[in-house]
């Protein structure tokens, strides 16, 4: 494997069945309803086109960037939103989704913003989660899997902007970044 990875945490099968679970699960809590899928940029993309292929009801997409961690491994806690949506979410069912939850901190900002604009409900969507890490209160709704504290790539992941393109979550070579 090309790539500093310590061990696979979770392969594509294993992604791949709880993607359509997730999926499965989105199509039959709103069927009948106006869902705006809203991708966080750019660690949910590989992600989203996963899920939005494994739901049967219809979906619109839109995305939006912020700020994140830049060539590190720690949350600066800032969040700054550097591309915005393209069309208006109000009266709409929006369901963000994430790559993964770490502090909290950028979805529990993103989700104040999208509610302030109106929309009919904001639920939240993530492949990944590491529950301990959590510095602010978040519910999550659609949940891939808990993960321990550590730092992963792959499956649209980054470590500085590499490794997105790996079919799997793996966990990051430790002395790959303790030297940088
Ligand atoms: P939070 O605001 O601390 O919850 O951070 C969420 C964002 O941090 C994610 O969307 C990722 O971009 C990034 N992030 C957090 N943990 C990891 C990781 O283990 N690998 C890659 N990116 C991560």
């Amino acid at each position: 494997m090309n790539a500093p990875v310590k061990s696979v945490l979770l392969t594509e099968e294993q992604i791949r069945e709880r993607v359509a679970e997730l999926g499965a699960q989105i199509t039959k809590d709103f069927e009948g309803k106006e869902v705006v899928i809203v991708g966080v940029l750019k660690g949910s993309v590989v992600f989203l086109a996963d899920l939005i292929r494994a739901i049967n009801t219809p979906v619109t997409l839109d995305f939006i960037s912020c700020s994140s961690y830049g060539a590190s491994t720690e949350s600066s806690g800032v969040v700054r939103i550097l591309k915005d949506l393209d069309r208006s979410v109000e009266g709409k069912h929006v369901i963000v989704v994430e790559d993964i939850v770490d502090t909290g901190t950028t979805l529990s900002h993103l989700i104040g913003n999208l509610k302030a604009r109106k929309a009919a409900s904001v639920k939240v969507a993530t492949l990944l989660n590491k529950p301990e890490r959590r510095k602010v209160d978040l519910h999550v709704d659609y949940n891939g899997f808990n993960i321990p504290d550590y730092f992963v790539i792959g499956y649209g992941l980054d470590y500085a902007e590499q490794f997105r393109h790996l079919p799997f979550i793996g966990i990051l070579e430790e002395s790959y970044y303790a030297d940088k």
